[in-house]
């Protein structure tokens, strides 16, 4: 217990003090894993247009997700998936409630130890891939290196064996435009893996593809992950992607509930 005191007062002291925490980042990983939660979020509540006509969309949530636990959430559109996720990865405030990512408490950081939070120790799959138009395939992966700091010569020796697991060997010139869907998505993929981070969060990373497409995705992606030991919260309207996560919930009325323990089925499409 001494150990997790330890890791956590210097993780935070280091998050505290703007310290980009990333070249210990492996080995604080490691730690990170066998010690806090990846993620503990208690009576989480969240609102739209608080100060016009509220829209409650989030309603006294509470959800933990342990070291390497992969954790799905599904519902239905509109049900607030996105907003959850984001909230955990430090893209919307916490207005009410508690979120701790990696045992630090989201409300407690400023915006630089958030940013430090989020390039050193989470891997953010967007709904909608996100890539930046203007940088090629191999720009857009290492972009989380790039911004860690991370010198050309390293980024390239990281980014080759990736590009090659995700099947964009050689293409690591072209750019998005010219990608398919589900070649974006594997450089999505790509992208929030290349820093190896202890969380993942994954919003819908095969909405956008056919199912064998997406299937092929999935396996490549649950396979990075236990490869590299990372936490997973993933969000999907599939019951049949959600199948890969250790434990799933049902995102309605503002709560997760278990989906074991719900009525809905796997024929009901989301
Ligand atoms: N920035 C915002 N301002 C106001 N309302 C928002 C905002 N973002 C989301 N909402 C609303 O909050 C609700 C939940 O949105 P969210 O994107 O979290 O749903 P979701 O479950 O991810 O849906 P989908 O499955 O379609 O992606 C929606 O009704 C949406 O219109
Ligand atoms: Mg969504």
């Amino acid at each position: 217990m001494g150990n997790i005191k330890a890791f956590q007062s210097e993780r935070h002291r280091a998050i505290q003090s703007g310290v980009n925490t990333t070249p210990a980042r492996n080995s604080d990983n490691d730690f990170a894993k066998q010690l806090a939660p990846a993620v503990v979020v208690e009576n989480l509540s969240h609102a739209y247009n608080r100060k016009t006509r509220p829209r409650h969309i989030i309603e006294s949530l509470s959800l933990t997700v342990a070291h390497k636990e992969a954790v799905a959430i599904v519902g239905r559109s509109g049900s607030g998936k996105s907003t959850l996720l984001n909230i955990i990865g430090g893209l919307e405030p916490v207005q009410d409630g508690v979120v701790q990512v990696l045992g630090l408490q989201l409300n407690k950081l400023n915006d630089s130890q958030l940013t430090n939070l989020r390039r050193a120790n989470i891997g953010f799959i967007y709904q909608a891939f996100n890539l930046i138009p203007t940088l090629n395939v191999a720009d857009n992966i290492t972009l989380p290196l790039a911004l860690a700091g991370v010198n050309t010569k390293d980024r390239a020796e990281q980014l080759a064996p990736l590009l090659d697991a995700v099947g964009l060997d050689g293409r690591g010139e072209d750019y998005p435009d010219v990608l398919s869907g589900g070649e974006q998505q594997r450089v999505a993929i790509a992208r929030a893996l290349i820093h190896k981070p202890a969380l993942v969060l994954a919003d819908e990373p095969t909405g956008n593809l056919d199912a064998k497409s997406g299937r092929v995705i999935l396996g490549l992606l649950q396979s990075l992950i236990s490869e590299q030991g990372s936490s997973l919260v993933l969000v999907t309207h599939s019951l049949e992607v959600a199948g890969i996560a250790d434990r799933s919930f049902i995102m309605t009325g503002g709560q997760l509930a278990p989906a074991q323990d719900s009525h809905i089925n796997g024929s009901l499409a989301w």
